[in-house]
């Protein structure tokens, strides 16, 4: 059974349907990538994921139970964590401030110590920066402390919505590198993006929505090599690199 099972999703906000009869799974340990222009639905179809975006029909399962009615608050007591897209972490809190924002339910103190401790360890920005306002980051260290933040969660899966958007070159690479690694420790990832050679190299799964309906899923190579990915998402004559 899969991590989480979206089945015939349909949401509309008022009379503009976002998402059609949607359908995606997100078996456990994997990441699977979801692709799209803008305004194709990827930003709904996650807030739908989390419930802050209502269901018209179909239904949404995550491990093993039906969610589609469960309130988001309680969705993400249940480990379903979403890190939003332009980064909303908190810039008048510090660094450390925002990471213990992403364990406010939980209650084990000595374990939240070693999990901020490790990831100042793995984000040394972060480490050296941890009583600084969140406001004197840039840009990717923004990210970094948003995923932290999300780790804090304890999540059993991470949604992120665009990680990459409007990032350096330099830290568009270690984003990715990050969710390679993240998964390889054992996380389920559901990652939205417009950078599809990116987010290909890395996924295990993939799909594409258009206009509110997802038009193709499958593997990340033989999707790469769909000519028709490559002329809406990667220009004429783009390769997309080996995973
Ligand atoms: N809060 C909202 N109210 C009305 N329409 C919305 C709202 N959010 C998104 N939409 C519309 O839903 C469609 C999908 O948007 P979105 O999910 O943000 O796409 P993407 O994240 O792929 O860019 C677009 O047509 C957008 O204009
Ligand atoms: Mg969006």
């Amino acid at each position: 059974m899969a991590l989480l099972q979206v089945s015939d999703l349909t949401v509309a906000y008022g009379r503009v349907t976002a998402l059609t009869d949607v359908s995606l799974a997100v078996e456990e340990g994997q990441i699977v990538t979801v692709l799209g222009a803008n305004g194709a639905g990827k930003s709904t179809l996650l807030r739908a994921i989390l419930g802050a975006a209502p269901a018209r029909s179909g239904t949404i399962s995550f491990a093993g139970e039906d969610v589609t009615r469960v309130p988001a608050h309680a969705r993400v007591a249940r480990g379903l964590i979403l890190v939003p897209e332009g980064r909303r972490i908190l810039i008048s809190l510090t660094v450390e401030e925002n990471l213990l924002l992403g364990a406010h339910l939980r209650s084990d103190q000595p374990a939240i110590r070693r999990e901020i401790d490790a990831i100042y360890e793995r984000f040394s920005n972060l480490g050296q920066r941890r009583h600084m306002l969140a406001s004197c980051l840039s840009g990717g260290e923004q990210q970094m402390l948003a995923i932290g933040r999300a780790m804090m969660a304890r999540p059993r899966l991470m949604m992120l919505d665009e990680p990459s958007l409007g990032l350096a070159p330099l830290f568009v690479s270690r984003i990715f590198d990050l969710i390679r690694e993240l998964n390889r420790d054992g996380l389920s990832v559901l990652l939205v993006e417009q950078n599809a050679g990116k987010a290909l190299s890395v996924a295990h799964r993939a799909t594409v929505l258009e206009l509110g309906r997802a038009t193709m899923t499958g593997d990340p190579k033989t999707l790469a090599a769909d000519p028709r990915l490559q002329e809406a998402y990667l220009g004429e004559g783009a390769k997309i690199p080996a995973a």
